[in-house]
This record gives C-alpha cells, structure tokens and sequence, in this order.
C-alpha cells in the first residue's frame, strides 16, 4: 500500500481539522439515519482520539460519529479518487453522499475506498460512525472485570479517528504497489524492485536510484501486471543505525514513450539475519537496546502527535537506544519514516494483544490476526528501520496457540520473506511457537509481580530462565520488556517499589544478567514512558508508571542512570 504522494502524476490533500461529532449513547443513530447527515453536535479534532477531548463520556467507547464537507480539487477530473485513514479504532463505517462506501475492522492500520464515482464537484458530505467497544471476538479482545473499560490488555482503550484523514489522486492505470528488497554481495548492494501496476499492458519502466555518489537509471519492459527489476549498486553506502543512509528511488511509468505515472520511495540497503545465537544486521552482530513503547499523550489520546513523536525520538537518542517496539499495535506511517532516517531498529508488533484462544474465538481472532499480518507487512514493507514482524503480545497459552502461529508464521513468511518473525512471550507460559519462530522474546517481572522488592532473588530467576530457554530453543533472545511502576518524586532507601531508586536499582541488575548473556541480543524497557490504562486497583490513578519518563517527557533518575550506560557517557 503506497503512502499517497504530490508530483506531477499523483495529487494528495489532508481532510484532518475539525470536524462535526456526535455521541451515539444510545445506539440509535443508524436507526434514525444520521449516515445521512446530522445536526446537534459538537466540534472535535482529527485526528485524535475522543476519549480526553471532553468534559464527558470519556470512558464510553461508542458508537460515536463525525461528519465532515469537502470539495473536489480543481483538476483532478479523469483520474481516480481515494479516500484514506490512518487508522480508526475499532470498527468504521463510512458514507460518502448518502451512500456507503465499507467498513473497516481494525485500528492502528490504514484503510481506504475508491470515491471516483460517487464524487460530486462541490460539498462532498463525508459521514463515519466508530465503534470502539470491547468484545471478546474482536482483537485485541475485552474481558477482565478487574478493569474499567473492561479490556484484556494494559493500556486505555482510547477510539476515535486516530491518524491523517487524505483525500488522493493517482492516474487510473498508474503504479499500483512497489516492494523493495535488498541484498549485499560484497561491497555491492543490490536493490530488488517489484514494480506492480494497476493493468496488464505494454509499459515500460523508468528506475532512478540517485545518492551517495550514484545515479543509477534503467529502463525496462513491463512484461506483466507485476515486474521485477534489480539494480546493483558499487560501493554501496548501507543503512543501519550508525549511518543510516538512504538512497532516493525514483519509478516512472511510460505509454507509448510518455511518462503517466510516478512514485518516490527513499530507501535503504541492508540485511538482517540470525545466524547461531546472533542477529547480524549487514552481517555484523547487533544488539537491540531501547524500549518497547505506547503511542500515548494526554488529550491527543493514541491520536497522531508529531510533536511528541519528534521529542520521543530526541529522548532516544539522548538516552541511547538504538531501537523499539510498536508495542501494542502499528504505530504511523510518519513515526516508521523517522525510525529509518534516523537509524532505529524496530520491531512492528500487530494489534494482537490478550490472545485467549478461546474456542468460540480462536477462528474469528484468526482471521483477524491474519488481516492485521497481511495489512502491517503491505503498509511497512518497505522501512529499512523494520527487522522483525511480531505476530502477538504476550497471547495466554493454549494447546493452540502453536498451530494459530504456525499459520501466522507462514503467513508472513510468504508475504515478506526477508524480516524476522517473533511473538512476545509472557512469564509463566510456555510458548511452543519458539520452536519455529526467529526469535525469542520474553517479557520478564521478577522482583515486580513475581517474588516482590527482591531483585537480587528475582536476578538469578531472571539468568537461570534466560539459560533454559536458550538450551530449549537455541536461538537468539530479546528481553522484550522488564520494569518496575515508579512513581515520580518517590524516593526511599533502601530502594523500595514504586520509588526511583527502586527502577533504578531494577533495571541496572536487570541489565547485568542480560550483559552477561551473549545469546541475549536485545534489551527493551517496559516502557519508556509512563502511560494511560484502564481504572483498577493496580493502577494508581489509571496510570501504569514504569516509564522511565514520566506522560509528559521528563526523566526518571532512571532515565540518566540508563544514559551513562548506554551512551558510557560520564554525565
Ligand atoms: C505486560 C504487558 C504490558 C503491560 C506490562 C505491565 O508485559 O505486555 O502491556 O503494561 O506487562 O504489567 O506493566
């Protein structure tokens, strides 16, 4: 799924401002037609979520509906016309003009339609009813009374539209999708280019890949609806996260030696592999150090912020990481570009989070998982910055949790054989998919839920189980998330919970056993900053605090402790 573009060929405009918006509290508004139009409602910002945007209604989960007027750009006409969402948290019904163009099941992961036909040229009436409650047969799944809302999971169910609202424009027989896929050979980088178009006819391609000293141009015969192309590039200038370079891919479409259609891709030449106990990115060892993270913000909610986005990735680099993961779901097509211009290995995690298995379910959640896998891999495989897909958070075990896997696994496998496939195990259940899965990953507590204020305990728990795993399964293992609540301001010695000294003390010990650990190839912190959560009585005011930042940014003692480590500088 190509992200929508300006040139020559290919037009874009942000419908995303203030909208119209309605609470349906009780359930009526299909009944009573509002997919028609509405009145009685009140301002709201897309995107964002709608949960922290009033004084009310701030756990109710929906229906809710927005309602919004647009125009057709001049010139525009005799092309074809979609309309694009980032993301909407859950389930999305759209109206365009009175008529319905789909629904969408799914948030975090971008959904579109074609509106050519159904366009007028003035006051296009633009209508959507969210639905994001919690249900037992939807992914990520309700269910623990013990929260309110009522979720399976750690972290607020905020809903409402999330991501940049785009009205685009592409040529009717242009550029349908490109995959890209790089290999080295030597000094010699080498880009495989799948140039996929909406028809099957006589065009030829123009490639131009230009930066680092190259401008590389083919031109070739598009013998099919999708084409193949590689170009070699000498001395090539790879990415990771040192230097991570990019080069400038430029896909022009042709018919009868007349250019139609265009798209620009940036693009970066690297591999990455397992081999033994470790994982090699362009060959060489890596270790993965920063965070698993959430996307998180008071009043935006899980909406697109990229203020926060820039000051996350700026605290990254201060700190020292190298790297994260979209923990708990897809996070936006914007924050992945940054991972790769800045140099960040990301581990991009589906919304699978709370897997029950459950056998009124497990087929339904299924099919979801696998619409979730096929939709993240089109959306984001093309980021050098992404290494490893991660199929689930912390699913429960079941007997069938292997063969739900396997199928995921292969899934993604066929889809994108060049990434690596983890889920993220939790503590206390055994997860028979590592047997085939890439890499291990494991979420571990010690002294925090298990064996409480005992580090020292809860470190030899930590190492001994790091080894059984490794002799199990011999492959490599992420600490995919370790972390003590702590409060901000708390302090007390000795460290106890929820003080800073506590987290200090914790992850310090934490990151002894993992240092001591060759297999152990990566490091995540749970979390880098404090998040919102459900109401229960293990979150103090509906917050989970193992941040090593606070919500709004602010470090932790913590936070220093881990940049002298990390970057070995001395302040
Ligand atoms: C789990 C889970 C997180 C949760 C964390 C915690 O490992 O993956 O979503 O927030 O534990 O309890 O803090």
């Amino acid at each position: 799924m190509l992200y929508p573009q300006r040139n020559k060929y290919r037009q874009y405009i942000d419908l995303s401002g203030i909208w119209d918006f309605r609470f349906d509290t009780k359930n009526e508004g299909l009944k009573e037609n509002w997919q028609s139009g509405f009145d009685k409602s009140q301002p709201i910002a897309v995107p964002a979520s709608w949960n922290d945007q009033f004084a009310d209604n701030r756990d109710f989960l929906g229906p809710a509906w927005y309602q919004t007027y647009f125009d057709l750009p001049w010139g525009w006409t005799d092309q074809k016309v979609i309309l694009r969402f980032g993301s909407v948290n859950y389930i999305a019904d759209v109206w365009l003009n009175g008529d319905q163009l789909g629904q969408h099941e799914g948030g975090h992961i971008p959904f579109e339609f074609d509106i050519t036909s159904k366009l007028k040229a003035y006051n296009n009436h633009l209508i959507m009813r969210v639905d994001g409650d919690l249900a037992d047969d939807r992914v990520p799944p309700g269910g623990r009374p013990m929260f309110y809302p009522a979720t399976n999971f750690d972290f607020f169910p905020y809903c409402g539209i999330h991501r940049l609202v785009l009205l685009y424009s592409v040529p009717n027989d242009g550029i349908e999708d490109l995959t890209i896929r790089t290999f080295i050979e030597g000094n010699m980088g080498k880009v495989q280019i799948i140039l996929e178009c909406v028809e099957k006819s006589s065009l030829t391609a123009n490639i131009d890949l230009k930066g680092h000293g190259v401008d590389l141009s083919e031109t070739m015969i598009m013998e099919d609806k999708t084409t193949e192309f590689t170009i070699e590039v000498p001395n090539a200038a790879l990415w990771d996260t040192e230097h991570p370079n990019l080069y400038n891919l430029t896909v022009e479409l042709l018919k009868n030696d007349v250019v139609f259609d265009s798209y620009r891709l940036k693009i970066g030449i690297r591999t990455i592999e397992v081999s033994g106990d470790q994982l090699l990115l362009n060959g060489k060892p890596i270790e993965l150090i920063g965070f698993a993270k959430h996307i998180d913000f008071p009043i935006t909610g899980r909406g697109y912020n990229p203020a926060v986005i820039i000051k996350d990735y700026s605290l990254m680099k201060w700190i020292g990481a190298n790297s994260f993961r979209t923990s708990h779901y897809p996070y936006s097509e914007q924050m992945m570009d940054l991972a790769d211009q800045l140099g960040f290995l990301v581990i991009d995690e589906t919304p699978a989070v709370g897997l029950t298995f459950h056998k009124h379910h497990i087929t339904r959640h299924l099919e979801l998982c696998k619409q979730y896998t096929r939709e993240l891999i089109a959306r984001d495989k093309n980021h050098p910055s992404v290494i490893m897909w991660s199929l689930a958070n912390e699913p429960h075990s079941s007997t069938k949790s292997k063969e739900f896997f396997r199928e995921l696994y292969d899934l993604s496998k066929e889809t994108d054989p060049t990434r690596l496939v983890t889920i993220i195990n939790m503590q206390g259940v055994r997860d028979r998919a590592f047997e085939f899965l890439d890499i291990v990953c494991m979420n571990r507590y010690y002294a925090w839920y298990i064996g409480p204020g005992q580090i020292d305990e809860g470190c030899v728990g930590l190492s001994n189980e790091i080894d059984r795993f490794y002799q199990k399964y011999s492959k490599p293992i992420i600490i995919a998330e370790f972390g003590a609540d702590t409060i901000p301001g708390w302090h007390s010695q000795p460290p106890e919970m929820f003080s800073e000294e506590y987290q200090v003390e914790f992850l310090k010990k934490y990151i002894e056993v993992i240092n001591n650990k060759p297999y152990v190839i990566g490091q995540h912190i749970w979390n880098m900053c404090d998040f919102k959560t459900p109401q229960g009585i293990h979150r103090v005011g509906a917050y989970n605090y193992k941040g090593v930042f606070t919500r709004d940014r602010r470090p932790k003692m913590a936070a220093h402790m881990l940049r002298r480590l990390w970057t070995k500088s001395s302040e």
